[in-house]
């Protein structure tokens, strides 16, 4: 029995197909109009909840191994190994090792979660996720008392990836969560999408997700995942820590230095879609008590 939260979204929140393709007939009428009726801002409250098709999560990422654009992971990304897979697990824990991918999986509960995924560039998707909570994962390997963080690591396979010859990043691509995070029910080790397994371009074999976070916490292809006392670098943060916090929790609140996250445009929305508000925290809000008493513009 999958376990559900507060504000995780089901496919009872989600509008019928084709009523939902109806509506948006109705409101992109509308829009050519110049004139969005009741139902057309009702439409869009709906479509902002609507899971994006597979064409869609497959066919616009962020992958910087495989390019910049958005269309280079679809592009490039086919050519990644994923089988075998093994992930190292090391650092503060009770049975470290180089765990085969399904021997790491093996007797841990898949589950699907509908979350939003807010990119900090300002665009967002509905995402069906399968996957296993990291938390469960890490009760498995067993984790020492010492233990206040957790780092991750992506694979790295030059020859494959042209974005690591081209040097855009410094790669591998890292990434880390506090321990309360990683631990949270929501945070996700995700090794599918519709019940499918993950489209390389999607991180596969195994990548992070955490819904209240921008997405390049949501780290990809993992590699490495270690147990440690002090706080993890990170990419982007280490790219450009004026503009990419550690911590880059969803916050309509804390602009990004050269454009507003006050609101989001969801992909698949159409030529007449309006941006639609930030949510604080991406709508999560049983994440607050982790970050009580901490100030979030100082620590964005
Ligand atoms: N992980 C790796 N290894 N490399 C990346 O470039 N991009 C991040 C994140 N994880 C990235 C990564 C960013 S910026 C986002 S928004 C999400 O992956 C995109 O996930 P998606 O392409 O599955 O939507």
């Amino acid at each position: 029995m999958a376990r559900r939260w507060s504000n995780d979204l089901t496919w009872a929140d989600v509008t019928p197909r084709d009523t939902y393709l109806n509506r948006r007939q109705i409101m992109a009428g509308a829009g050519a109009m110049g004139a969005l009726s009741l139902g057309g801002a009702a439409a869009a409250q709906d479509a902002a909840l609507e899971p994006n098709t597979l064409e869609e999560i497959r066919g616009y990422n962020n992958f910087y191994e495989f390019g910049y654009d958005k269309e280079d992971p679809a592009r490039y990304a086919g050519e990644m190994r994923v089988d075998p897979w093994s992930v190292k697990v090391d650092g503060l824990v009770d049975r470290p090792g180089d765990y085969a991918l399904a021997d790491l999986l093996a007797g841990l509960e898949t589950e699907e979660r509908i979350y939003r995924h807010r990119c900090v560039e300002g665009w967002s998707m509905v995402i069906p996720w399968n996957g296993v909570e990291l938390a469960d994962l890490l009760a498995k390997v067993g984790v020492q008392p010492a233990a206040k963080f957790v780092a991750f690591e992506t694979a790295v396979q030059p020859e494959v990836m042209p974005g690591v010859r081209a040097g855009v990043l410094e790669f591998p691509y890292v990434e880390g969560l506090r321990l309360d995070e990683a631990t949270h029910p929501l945070t996700l080790l995700a090794t599918g999408i519709y019940g499918e397994p993950l489209a390389n371009q999607n991180g596969a074999p195994i990548r992070l997700v955490v819904p209240w976070k921008y997405g390049f916490k949501s780290i990809k292809s993992i590699v490495r995942i270690s147990l440690v006392e002090e706080q993890p670098p990170a990419t982007w943060n280490l790219t450009n820590p004026n503009e990419y916090g550690f911590y880059s929790n969803v916050n309509p609140t804390v602009d990004h230095p050269r454009w507003s996250q006050a609101t989001e445009r969801k992909i698949g929305g159409g030529l007449f879609a309006s941006r639609q508000p930030t949510l604080m925290f991406n709508g999560y809000d049983e994440v607050a008590s982790l970050y009580e008493g901490m100030d979030l513009v100082e620590n964005f």
